[in-house]
């Protein structure tokens, strides 16, 4: 696997495979764990070449400390990305990214104004910028996303669509520990009782789905959802909406199938946490 550092380097490299070979490209910001590794595998099965980005990208953090205590692993993430059958792994310095802070401002209208951007104000803006940064860097012909992040999916499916980059979306399902908890880069931060506690956001998710499956109300599973974790002295629920899992907006029933999703974030201890399930 080649490391790349450099957009300049990058960039005539890229250029010598297209367009014969199609490149499948997996955007992650590092510390990886087996959700990334899927999307790597999923690329590696449907292009004849896959890279990857590792960057915390300053840009989409509204929190300082959160971007601080972010884990940077980039020799355990190359190793793994190795192993996994990743070709190129452009891995460049704030500096290299942004000489200079972003001009630019992207709003997403309502799909920003939920769910995870009502509370990390910011958040896709820079999630926008950076993605449309690397997609002009590395022009896939696919790019990978984790249903982990639903709305995330959603941004950048209008992204693609609002500024025609040439790519194709595919949004891989979240891959989960045994006891549910849905992998994420955050989980190491947790202490070992939060752990032992962290399942309880499947749980959550998963009554909520019974429920509304039997045929009770959005609001019956919204209050379920809200006393599970009134119960549990570990936790601090931030948000928990049934909405439908492309635009995002709060369904009041359950939808088509496929078009449903309950997504949830949570505190607990000094970790914030968010899973959906869409079905
Ligand atoms: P990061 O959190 O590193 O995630 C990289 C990709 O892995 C995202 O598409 C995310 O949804 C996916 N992912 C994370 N956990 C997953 C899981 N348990 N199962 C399946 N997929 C999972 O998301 C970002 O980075 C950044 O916002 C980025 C897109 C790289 C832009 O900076």
């Amino acid at each position: 696997m080649t490391r790349f550092e450099t957009i300049v380097s990058l960039r005539p490299y890229l250029a010598t495979l297209r367009p014969e070979k199609t490149i499948g490209f997996v955007p992650t910001m590092g510390a990886l764990h087996e959700g990334h590794i899927k999307l790597i595998e999923t690329a590696r099965q449907e292009n004849d070449i896959v890279i990857s980005s590792i960057f915390v990208n300053p840009v989409q953090f509204n929190n300082p400390d959160d971007l601080a205590r972010y884990p940077r692993t980039l020799e355990e993430d190359s190793q793994q990305l190795e192993a996994a059958g990743c070709d190129l792994v452009f891995a460049p310095s704030v500096a290299e990214m942004y000489s200079e802070p972003p001009a630019i401002r992207l709003n997403f209208g309502g799909l920003e104004t939920v769910l995870e951007g009502a509370f990390r104000p910011g958040h896709f803006n820079g999630v926008g910028i950076v993605v449309s940064k690397l997609f002009n860097i590395v022009q896939p012909t696919r790019a990978y996303f984790g249903q982990k992040d639903l709305q995330q999916v959603a941004v950048i499916r209008r992204l693609i669509r609002d500024l025609n980059f040439p790519v194709e979306l595919i949004r891989c399902p979240t891959v989960r520990e045994a006891d549910g908890l849905a992998m994420s880069s955050r989980n190491r931060n947790l202490t070992s009782t939060e752990r032992e506690q962290a399942p309880t956001l499947f749980k959550a998710l998963t009554l909520a789905h019974d429920l509304l499956m039997e045929g009770q109300g959005t609001v019956q599973a919204k209050v379920a959802v809200t006393s599970l974790f009134a119960a549990n002295p570990h936790f601090r629920l931030e948000y928990v909406e049934v909405v439908n899992a492309d635009t995002l907006q709060q369904a009041s029933e359950v939808l088509a199938p496929g078009q449903t999703a309950i997504c949830l974030a949570a505190h607990l201890g000094n970790v914030r946490l968010i899973d959906n399930l869409v079905f």
